[in-house]
């Protein structure tokens, strides 16, 4: 078998790494500005996450989710605390996509509502419903097409008003700051707009901190800057340093 053909690779294979150095098969050392793709948070090899995941692996690497786990306890009070969102509570899953798949899917649980409005430049990951509210038609495959998908220019109200009007939209979804579409950060008055906007409506109000989260910005999530309250906040690339983790 041979590996899927995705993207081209860039000639290098990394094979040992510290802090924010990698070096490659050759010996060869490079100051690492890509970051694994922007998800090495702490620097690679970090000497306490380095003890923590092998003390894990020694104790027990995984169980289901049906049983008792004080970790993730412990993990969304920490995350509470650190955070500020003290009154939230944390599910958790694999990928970003899959935090924005389920924060989706909540969201039209919620409302009993179809519909979800995402902005010009968006990116929310590869999978279904995530792909759909994404702006790059290369990535979504005709099974992702809907017309539940609305895409509307970034940092436009009057635009996000006129697509709430006929109460259909379960949810808005935005990026904290913008990351794969280049480096687009939402107004204040952008992000205050639609919480009014989708609590006139009826909507729930989605910020995608996925890549903006995790103190990132400066404050933990980009969103804080403009005094916001979301409904749902997803996270996923900061969380584990390269470890596959994400949630809302
Ligand atoms: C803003 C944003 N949302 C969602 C995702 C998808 O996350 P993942 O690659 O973990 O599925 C990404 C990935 O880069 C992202 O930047």
């Amino acid at each position: 078998m041979k590996l899927f053909d995705v993207y081209p690779l860039f000639n290098i294979t990394p094979v040992k790494a510290k802090g924010c150095y990698v070096w490659d098969s050759e010996g060869k050392k490079y100051l690492d500005l890509y970051g694994g793709h922007a998800v090495i948070s702490i620097g690679h090899s970090h000497f306490h996450y380095v003890q923590k995941i092998t003390d894990q692996l020694s104790d027990i690497g995984f169980y289901s989710n049906s049983i008792q786990n004080p970790l993730q306890v412990e993990l969304a009070k920490k995350l509470g605390e650190l955070s500020g969102c003290l009154d939230y509570q944390l599910f958790l899953c694999n990928s970003g996509a899959e935090a924005n798949e389920n924060a989706i899917k909540l969201a039209s649980f919620v409302t009993g509502r179809k519909k979800f409005v995402s902005f010009s430049k968006s990116f929310h990951g590869r999978t279904s419903a995530a792909v759909a509210l994404t702006d790059n038609p290369k990535i979504i495959a005709p099974v992702n097409e809907t017309e539940n998908a609305v895409i509307l220019p970034f940092n436009d109200l009057t635009a996000t008003e006129e697509a709430l009007k006929d109460r259909e939209a379960a949810a808005i979804i935005v990026e904290g700051i913008q990351g794969i579409g280049g480096i687009y950060v939402p107004t204040k008055e952008f992000l205050q707009g639609l919480k009014s906007l989708a609590e006139k409506y009826g909507s729930l109000l989605i910020l995608d901190e996925i890549q903006s989260g995790y103190g990132r910005s400066g404050k933990f999530f980009a969103y804080q800057y403009s005094d916001v309250q979301p409904d749902i906040v997803t996270m996923a690339k900061g969380m584990g340093n390269g470890f596959p983790i994400g949630g809302f």
